[in-house]
C-alpha cells in the first residue's frame, strides 16, 4: 500500500503555516499568527512578508518534527501559489521551490480558495466527506463565493461578492464599534450574550447568487453615529446586542443565498470553508438547514477554518495521486482564480 508524506506550506496573508499529511491524515498543523498587525487595525503587507521570512524556517521545522519524520521522508512539497498578498506569497513560493529542489522531490502548487473547500477531504474521525457535486460557500477575510464543486479540481463560481468580503463586514463593523482586529471572533463571542433581534439592519438587494456587504457597513456606521448623538454611551451599553444583531443580519444574507443556490442547482450537499466558517452562528444556521431544508451539511473542524497549511497539504496529496506536479518556474499569483 502507499505511504505518502507531503509537506504543505501556507503564507498567503498574515499566517505562516506548515503541515505534514500522511496519506489523507494530518500529522502536524503548525500556525504562527502575526500579532504585529493588531496595532494597525489590519494587515500591513510589507510587515507580513517580513514576518513570514522570520517564521517560515522554524514553522516548517516544527511541522516536520511534530509529524515524527525527517525531511528525507517527504514525497513532495506543496505550497499556496495564490490568491493573496504578493509579498507574502513569494516567501512561501520561494521557500517551497528551494526545499523541493534540494530534496529532489516534486513541487505542487495549490490554489488557496480551492484548499479552503478541499479541506473537507482530510481524513478526520467523525467528519464525513462531501460527495460530488456539492455546493461550497467560501467565506473569509478576502472572499465570499458560492462554488459548485463537480470534482476536486473542477469547480465553478456561481455567486460572489460585488464589493466587500463577509470577513471584512465583520472586521469593519468591529472597527466602527471600537473592537480590535480581526473583530470576527469577538463579535461571535459577544453575539452569544446579546439579542439578535435588538436592532434591525436591512439586507442588501443583490442580483442572482451575488453578495454585497459594503452597504451594511455604512448602515452600521450611520446607526452608531445617530444613536451616539442621543446617548454617548450607546455602544458600550448595547455592545452585545449590537454584535448579535450584526451577526444575525450577516448570517441571514448568507443563508438566503445558499437556499437560492440549492434550489437553482438542485444540490442539497452544502459545505462551508474559510475563516468566517469558524463563526458559531453560521455553523448553527447551517446545521439547522438539515432539518429546515433537507440539506446534508459539511462544517470544517475548527482548526481547518481560518488559514492553515493542513488544507494545503491535503490538496498536495490529492494532486500527488494524479502526478499533477509544478515546474520550478511556477510563479506566485496574487489574483489566482478558483
Ligand atoms: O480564511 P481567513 O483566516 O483568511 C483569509 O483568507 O481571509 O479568514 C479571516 C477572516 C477575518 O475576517 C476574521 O474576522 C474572520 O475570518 N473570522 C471570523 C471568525 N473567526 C475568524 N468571523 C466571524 N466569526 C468568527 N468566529
Ligand atoms: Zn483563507
Amino acid at each position: 500500500s502507499q505511504n505518502i508524506f507531503i509537506l504543505g506550506i501556507e503564507s498567503s496573508c498574515d499566517d505562516t503555516a506548515a503541515s505534514v499529511i500522511h496519506n489523507g491524515r494530518i500529522l502536524s498543523n503548525v500556525v504562527a499568527n502575526q500579532k504585529i498587525h493588531e496595532a494597525y487595525g489590519g494587515v500591513v503587507p510589507e510587515l507580513a512578508s517580513r514576518a513570514h521570512q522570520q517564521n517560515i524556517v522554524p514553522v516548517v521545522h516544527q511541522a516536520i518534527k511534530e509529524a515524527g519524520i525527517t525531511k528525507e521522508d517527504l514525497n513532495a512539497v506543496s505550497f499556496t501559489r495564490g490568491p493573496g498578498l504578493m509579498g507574502s506569497l513569494l516567501v512561501g513560493t520561494s521557500f517551497a521551490k528551494s526545499l523541493a529542489y534540494g530534496l529532489n522531490i516534486p513541487l505542487i502548487d495549490v490554489n488557496h480558495m480551492q484548499a479552503h473547500i478541499l479541506a473537507h477531504y482530510i481524513d478526520e474521525a467523525g467528519f464525513k466527506k462531501p460527495p460530488f457535486p456539492f455546493l461550497a460557500m467560501t467565506i473569509s477575510g478576502g472572499h465570499t463565493q458560492i462554488v459548485k464543486v463537480n470534482h476536486y479540481f473542477d469547480m465553478k463560481v456561481i455567486g460572489e461578492t460585488i464589493d466587500d468580503a463577509v470577513g471584512e463586514a465583520f472586521d469593519k463593523s468591529g472597527k466602527i464599534l471600537g473592537l480590535g482586529y480581526p473583530a470576527g471572533p469577538e463579535i461571535d463571542k459577544r453575539s452569544k450574550l446579546g439579542n439578535p433581534k435588538a436592532f434591525k439592519f436591512t439586507k442588501p438587494k443583490v442580483d442572482a447568487l451575488n453578495f454585497s456587504f459594503s452597504g451594511l457597513k455604512t448602515a452600521i456606521l450611520y446607526f452608531v453615529q445617530r444613536e451616539t448623538k442621543a446617548n454617548p454611551n450607546f455602544v458600550e451599553e448595547n455592545l452585545n446586542d449590537i454584535c448579535a444583531s450584526i451577526q444575525h443580519t450577516i448570517i441571514g444574507i448568507l443563508i438566503d443565498k445558499l437556499k437560492k443556490a440549492s434550489k437553482e442547482t438542485g444540490i442539497k450537499h452544502i459545505a462551508i470553508g474559510g475563516g468566517v466558517s469558524a463563526n458559531s452562528g453560521i455553523r448553527q444556521a447551517l446545521k439547522d438547514g438539515e432539518q429546515k431544508f433537507g440539506w446534508t451539511t459539511y462544517i470544517p473542524k475548527f482548526e481547518y477554518t481560518t488559514d492553515n497549511a493542513a488544507m494545503i497539504a491535503i490538496v498536495g496529496y490529492l494532486k500527488y495521486l494524479e502526478s499533477d506536479f509544478s515546474k520550478q518556474n511556477v510563479m506566485a499569483s496574487a489574483r489566482l482564480k478558483i
